[in-house]
Formats: C-alpha cells, sequence, structure tokens
C-alpha cells in the first residue's frame, strides 16, 4: 500500500503543483497581495517585494495574477532574470509576442511602443520580474528608464520585482537610487507564525482529501521551526512517509525529529 492510500490522500499534499486558487495565504501573505494590486490600480512606477528563500514570494506573485485575473491589466512574467540588458529587453518582447529585434535600442524602442500602445487601450501593463536579486546590474541601471515616459510625466508600466533580501540592500546602493525613488511600494514578508503553519499544513491535507489532524500539535510545532514553507514541505512529506511505512496514523514528534536529525547529515 503506498503511503497516499495509507492515509487516504489523493495526491501528493505538499507537492510544488498547486492551482493559483487553492493557494492558502496568510494575513501578512494576503496583505502584500492587496498592496501590490493596490499600487498596480494607481500605476506606481514600482513594488518591491523581498523574503528568504523558500517563503513563498512566488507563490504570493502567482496569487496576485488570480487576483487580477479580470483587471485592466496586462501582466509579463519575465522568468530569467540573469540576462544581460539586450537579452533582458528580447525576453520581455518575446514574452510580449513581439518579434525580436537585433540591437538592444531597437528592442527597447519596441517594448517602449507596446507599453505605449496598452495605454491607449486603456489596459495597463506590468512587468513581474521574479529572482530579481539575480538581475545584473547593467539591467537595474536601466529599468527606471523603461517607467520614464515623457519627462518621467506618466507611469505607463508598473515594475513588480521579487528577490532574496539582498536585492532591498543592493537598492539602497547609491548607484540604484534613480529606481528606489520611483519604488514606492516596498514590502518584507515575515516569517510565517505558528497558528501559519497549522493553518497551512491543514489545509494542504484538505485539499488533497483529508480532514482529520495528523500531524500531532507538537509535530507541528516542530515543523514550524524549519520556518521557510518550502522546507515544511519537504519535511512533511518524508514524515507522511516514514509515519506510513511503520503504520502510524498520527505523526508525531518523534517521527518529524528523526526526519529532520537524516535531513541534517
Ligand atoms: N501561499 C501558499 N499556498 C500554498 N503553498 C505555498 C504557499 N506559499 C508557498 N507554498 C509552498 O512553498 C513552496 C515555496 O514557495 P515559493 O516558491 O513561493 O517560495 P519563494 O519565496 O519564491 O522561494 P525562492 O526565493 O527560493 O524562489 C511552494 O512550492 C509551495 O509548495
Ligand atoms: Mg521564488
Amino acid at each position: 500500500m503506498s503511503w497516499l492510500d495509507h492515509f487516504g490522500l489523493t495526491q501528493a499534499p505538499f507537492g510544488k503543483a498547486i492551482a493559483d486558487a487553492d493557494l492558502w495565504l496568510t494575513p501578512a501573505k494576503a496583505d502584500a497581495v492587496a498592496e501590490i494590486a493596490e499600487a498596480i490600480s494607481e500605476c506606481a512606477t514600482g513594488v518591491l517585494l523581498v523574503g528568504d528563500s523558500g517563503l513563498g514570494k512566488s507563490c504570493v506573485l502567482r496569487a496576485l495574477r488570480h487576483q487580477l485575473a479580470d483587471a485592466p491589466v496586462r501582466l509579463t512574467y519575465c522568468h530569467n532574470a540573469t540576462l544581460g540588458r539586450r537579452d533582458f529587453y528580447r525576453q520581455i518582447c518575446r514574452a510580449l509576442g513581439l518579434s525580436p529585434k537585433a540591437t538592444a535600442a531597437a528592442v527597447f524602442n519596441a517594448v517602449g511602443d507596446y507599453i505605449k500602445e496598452l495605454s491607449c487601450e486603456q489596459l495597463h501593463p506590468v512587468f513581474v520580474i521574479d529572482e530579481a536579486h539575480l538581475l545584473h546590474q547593467d539591467v537595474l541601471d536601466h529599468l527606471h528608464i523603461l517607467a520614464n515616459y515623457e519627462w518621467d510625466s506618466r507611469p505607463l508600466v508598473t515594475l513588480v520585482m521579487a528577490g532574496l533580501p539582498e536585492l532591498w540592500d543592493r537598492m539602497l546602493l547609491r548607484r540604484n537610487r534613480s529606481l528606489w525613488t520611483r519604488i514606492h511600494t516596498r514590502l518584507r514578508l515575515p516569517d510565517p507564525e505558528p497558528g501559519d503553519t497549522v493553518e497551512y499544513v491543514r489545509h494542504r491535507l484538505a485539499l488533497a482529501g483529508v480532514d482529520r489532524e495528523v500531524f500531532t500539535s507538537d509535530a507541528l510545532a516542530l515543523l514550524h521551526e524549519g520556518s521557510a514553507v518550502r522546507d515544511i514541505d519537504r519535511l512533511a512529506t518524508t514524515s507522511l512517509k516514514h509515519a506510513a511505512r511503520d503504520q502510524h496514523n498520527l505523526v508525531d514528534r518523534g517521527i518529524v525529529v528523526n526526519v529532520a536529525n537524516s535531513h541534517q547529515r
């Protein structure tokens, strides 16, 4: 019998595949989504969202996409932040369905024309740059120029940048001042509260068809110490597998301790 059958689960409960509509947001993450959506509705130039790895930044961006599904905005997701300036703009071109251009200036002009066209259609363009801490300095140097239309008088595009906390520190450098001063919505995702972890585990088990408590409260307290959601996913999954293997119907603290120790080796 598989570990899923053992617990009556219809799917692996802590996998990466989760529909945008099923994401579970802590109050802090729900606030972050609301603040970013508000900045977009006000056509703000920039938004910064930072948080440690695995804390749920990309999921916040997905929840934002879900929330804005019917809004008059066009979200473009830049999936590779490691590119140099020309390739970065080419990527935006491709994502926008524009034919790639040869020179950096031509690419930039094509993106600029597109932004203006959208604004005539009453659609506000939003460029979402995930993993933005990986942006090359020459891209960062140039980003504020994207937002600099008609003598900097009209905000035609909103840049939403998400990344690790070092991105915030980088923004404080004198060199990035032009961009930083245009970013008015600056958000740091806090670590989850213990109650958030309990709710999260319950939510994901329920999505996988199990409504009963599977983890004892002291096991949940230990899972919470991992803090990043991705760590919780990994520890919880392995703990469920170990419990099933040993024919336990509950995952207690001892099982999680063993798994956590074996993962540290
Ligand atoms: N709101 C949520 N609802 C459900 N699952 C979530 C949520 N947030 C995070 N997770 C789970 O945690 C995992 C890690 O989250 P995510 O990828 O958003 O973190 P991240 O902060 O973007 O990390 P990184 O900095 O490494 O990119 C997800 O794959 C998902 O399984
Ligand atoms: Mg991410």
